[in-house]
This record gives C-alpha cells, structure tokens and sequence, in this order.
C-alpha cells in the first residue's frame, strides 16, 4: 500500500508498506477514509515544530472505519466509523494513573512522535477509538481539533456569566470558541489577521472581533462596561501575545494558554497579582472529551459544516500541501480523502 511519509521537512515522499497483518490482543486495524491537516502538520512540513521526528508518516486528525479487531477488544467491532484520540499514553505513568494521560510522560502523538493515519490501513490499540453510529468519517476527522477546544474550556470552568476572550482566530482558537459559546458566555475574538476575523463572523457567526491594537486594554474595558474579560484564552503559539495577555483579566480571571510557544513568557508579577490571576495550561484532551464532542455532533450542538475549508484526494497531497501552510489562501481546515 501506498503512504506519504515527511522524509524531512517540506519533502514528502510516497512509500510502499506492506498491509498490517492480524491485530494483537487488545490492538483494532483501520482504514483511514479522512485526514485532517493541522497546525502541527503544517509546522512538522515546515520544520519548526520541535517535536517532530523525520521520517514520519503525519496525519492524527483521522476518521477511520475499523477493519479488524484482537481477541480482547469491547468497545469496537468491523465495519465501525470513529474518530482516533492521537494521545497514546502509557496507561501505568504517573499522570495516567492520575487520570491525566493528555500530559503522560511518556505521551506519543499519532503523526508526531509515532506513525500517523497517511496511509490507508494501520493498527493502534483500539481504546483509542471512539465510535459513532451517524457521523460522516469528515465529521469523525474534526474530532480531534474540536477536542483541544473542549479541553482548555473545561480547564477554565467557563461559566455563563463570564466574558471571554480568544486570542488567535485559527482552527485552535476556533474550537475554543465552539465550546465556550456552548457555556453561553459572551464572547470577543482578537486576532492580528483581519481576514481570519473576518471569517468568524461571516461563518462562524461570532459577533464581537477586535483586530490586534496597540491599545487593546483600553478597547477591551470600552466595550465590557470598563472591565476587562473574566477569561482570556491564548491560542496564538505567539509569546508576544502570551506575555501580553497577563495584563487582560478581569479581577478573579482566568488566562488560559492553548497555543505553545519554545519561546520565553514574560510578565510584571504585579500586573497578574493585582487582578489575583489563574494561570492554567490545556495540552491535548481526555478521552471523555472525544465521546463528548461526538454527541454533541450527533445531536447537531455543534455544527461541523463551516469548518472544512480545502479538500484534496491523496494522490494529490504532494501538489497540495504547500498552500495549506500558507493562510492568505484562506486555509482554515483541510481534509484528505482517501
Ligand atoms: N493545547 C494543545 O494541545 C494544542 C494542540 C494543537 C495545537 N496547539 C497550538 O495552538 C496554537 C494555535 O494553533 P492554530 O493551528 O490555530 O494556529 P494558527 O497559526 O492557524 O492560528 C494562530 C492565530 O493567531 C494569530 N496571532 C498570532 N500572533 C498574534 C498576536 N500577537 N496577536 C494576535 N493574534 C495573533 C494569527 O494571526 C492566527 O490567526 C499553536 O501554538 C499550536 O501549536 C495546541
Ligand atoms: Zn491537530
């Protein structure tokens, strides 16, 4: 079979594989129909992404049908759609058995630290599936982006009557939003590209954007009745933005980083103390979360349509992929097909 593995950055190669033969006891064989392409893909292709290894097959964004399963396998069975949690976790470190396997020690990440879905068939350990009887293997695919949305919002305990804002209108910051409007929050954007402002509230339907100012503070206090956001979520990657976002909470806020940066984070102790702030990180999601999204797919709580952007076949990905690293194309989700 056919996969496209990163055989170092910007250079794609198509391989030959052989097909994964029977599953192991508690392992499921799938075939991937969707892949999505993310931020980390992308930074992976353009070699700025740390943690990235070459060669490597990408792609964890993946609705797949399963085609096998080993003798110890329960939760799902030949001929099921799911979506896959990327996260593979060993379930005896410290932080699984603490319930945290997002942040294992040990985590391996589909696509990143171990072969991902760009091939057709490949084996992982099936708790990583999560089943739906209704969703379109393009619907299952999103899964994963949603879920580091849903993840950061659950991390801030948004309530309704709270006034958040997301920083970094791209697909992190957008499934950020998709949670948050579920807490019926009110909700601002900023974002330092007008056209990705643009796009949330002509299809995404948000209905406060501020485009990234000198003067933010004092935007943010005019528009909120002279305070500031009681949440601020940081979905940049920029730390320029993250230091700055210290200064942008309410007294008793939450500021919430969800995008990541290698690069130092700095602020005035007073300005994060006076408001007395909550520093929290979000990395990845927990398993509850992709059950969780899928039902809330299902019963048509979130609406996928608006997300996927660009398409492209897989033979075509080669050709592809360079504009999807590039957001003056407009680029927001794009999804292979297999
Ligand atoms: N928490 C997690 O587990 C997790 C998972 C996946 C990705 N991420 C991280 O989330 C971040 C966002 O990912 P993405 O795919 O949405 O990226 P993206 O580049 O598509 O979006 C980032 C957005 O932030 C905006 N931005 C950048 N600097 C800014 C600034 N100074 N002020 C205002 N806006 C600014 C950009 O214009 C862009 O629209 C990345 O750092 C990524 O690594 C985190
Ligand atoms: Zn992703």
């Amino acid at each position: 079979m056919k996969a496209l593995q990163l055989e170092q950055p910007k250079h794609f190669r198509q391989i030959d594989l052989p097909e994964p033969g029977n599953p192991g006891p508690d392992e499921a064989v799938v075939r991937v129909h969707r892949v999505g392409v993310c931020g980390t893909d992308i930074s992976g292709y353009l070699g700025k992404m740390p943690f990235f290894s070459y060669p490597r097959i990408p792609g964890h964004e993946l609705g797949v049908e399963v085609v096998s399963v080993g003798s110890n396998v329960t939760n799902v069975k030949t001929g099921d759609r799911c979506s896959i949690e990327p996260y593979i976790n060993d379930p005896n470190s410290y932080a699984s058995r603490k319930g945290r396997p997002n942040c294992c020690e040990k985590l391996e990440v589909l696509g990143v630290h171990r072969d991902g879905g760009l091939r057709p068939y490949f084996t992982l350990p099936a708790r990583k599936l999560h089943v739906s009887k209704t969703l379109a293997f393009d619907q299952l695919a999103l899964v994963e982006t949603l879920a580091i949305g849903c993840h950061a919002v659950a991390r801030a305990q948004v309530t309704a009557d709270d006034t958040v804002l997301i920083i970094g209108a791209g697909p992190i910051g957008l499934a950020t939003l998709e949670f948050v409007r579920l807490t019926g929050a009110r909700i601002l954007m900023l974002d330092m590209n007008a056209q990705r402002l643009e796009f949330c509230q002509n299809v995404m339907g948000v209905k406060e954007t501020v485009l990234a100012n000198d003067k933010v503070e004092e935007e943010l206090r005019r528009r909120i009745d002279g305070r500031l956001p009681d949440v601020v979520f940081d979905a940049t990657g920029s730390n320029v933005s993250m230091s700055k976002s210290f200064g942008l909470i309410a007294p008793g806020g939450r500021l919430v980083f969800v995008g990541i940066t290698t690069e130092e984070v700095s602020f005035r102790h007073v300005t994060f103390h006076r408001p007395e702030g909550t520093l929290l990180c979000s990395r990845n999601a927990l398993p509850a979360d992709f059950d969780n999204i899928i039902g809330l797919i299902e019963s048509g709580k979130i609406n996928t349509d608006p997300w996927i952007t660009h398409r492209t076949p897989f033979d075509s990905v080669i050709d592809a992929f360079p504009s999807f690293t590039r957001p003056e194309t407009g680029v927001v989700k794009a999804i292979i097909e297999l």
